[in-house]
């Protein structure tokens, strides 16, 4: 299980260099090796070898005129080698188009970056059934090279994230049994994942992993959901 936390625009620098200080030694404990988190951009700092460090974001450039944007320059300065892509408050609130987000996922594959991209659909789209179900899950995968050898994917169901209302087990299966059967890729599993529902999400076969909002913004209640996760 890998355990992921996206911090969204929470959390400072001071506080990020504090959580790592608070969640490291439990995970050295337990012998958890592989937590990733994203902190927001101004928080941006080297890990260590229990916690990988990516950005939400960036602009597919190494530097330039892109105001309000950080290139792979600035995440360089960090040591930063992984990126979340896709990410349905990116698409939603920030307008970015399919065509967009597969212009930053080549320039960072090219780079060789880890690459978590994350797929979702909105509650409407759910409510129409299966098949329209799965042809916008698969559309938001037009351009991306689902080949690249550093990809993750993160199936995130909309209507689940931020919302204390995470999707059932039944759901959860249903569209991750069916990406596993179309692509050989890790998959994590993310929408109000919370101490109280880890264990059962960990148990599907088919998740590999979850991407952590709301629930890992503080180190101690992340580590009780990691513990949880692992059954440790
Ligand atoms: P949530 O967010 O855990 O607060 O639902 C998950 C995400 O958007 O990555």
């Amino acid at each position: 299980m890998r355990f992921v936390a996206n911090f969204k625009t929470n959390h400072t620098r001071a506080s990020t260099a504090e959580y790592i200080k608070t969640l490291s030694p439990i995970l050295e404990e337990i012998g958890c090796k592989n937590t990733l988190i994203f902190p927001p951009a101004t928080a941006l700092q080297e890990g260590n070898s229990t916690i990988k460090v990516g950005a939400q974001n960036a602009y597919f450039t190494t530097n330039g005129a892109f105001t309000g944007e950080l290139g792979l320059e600035q995440l360089d300065e960090f040591n930063i080698k992984t990126i979340l892509i896709g990410h349905s408050e990116r698409r939603e609130i920030l307008g970015e188009s399919q065509e967009f987000i597969a212009k930053k996922f080549e320039f960072f594959a090219n780079e060789g970056f880890e690459i978590i991209y994350c797929i979702g659909e909105p509650l409407e789209i759910r409510e129409q059934g299966d098949e329209a179900l799965f042809e916008y899950l698969f559309a938001q995968f037009e351009g991306i090279d689902t080949n690249y050898s550093k990809l993750t994917v993160a199936y995130e169901p909309i209507w689940a994230i931020g919302t204390g209302v995470s999707a059932t087990i039944d759901d959860i299966k249903l569209v991750h049994n069916k990406l596993k059967e179309k692509l050989n890729l890790p998959l994590l599993y993310g929408g109000s994942v919370k101490v109280a529902n880890i264990a059962d999400i960990a148990q599907i076969d088919s998740v590999d992993g979850v991407l952590v909002g709301s629930a890992s913004l503080d180190a101690n209640e992340f580590a009780k959901l990691i513990k949880e996760g692992l059954g440790a």
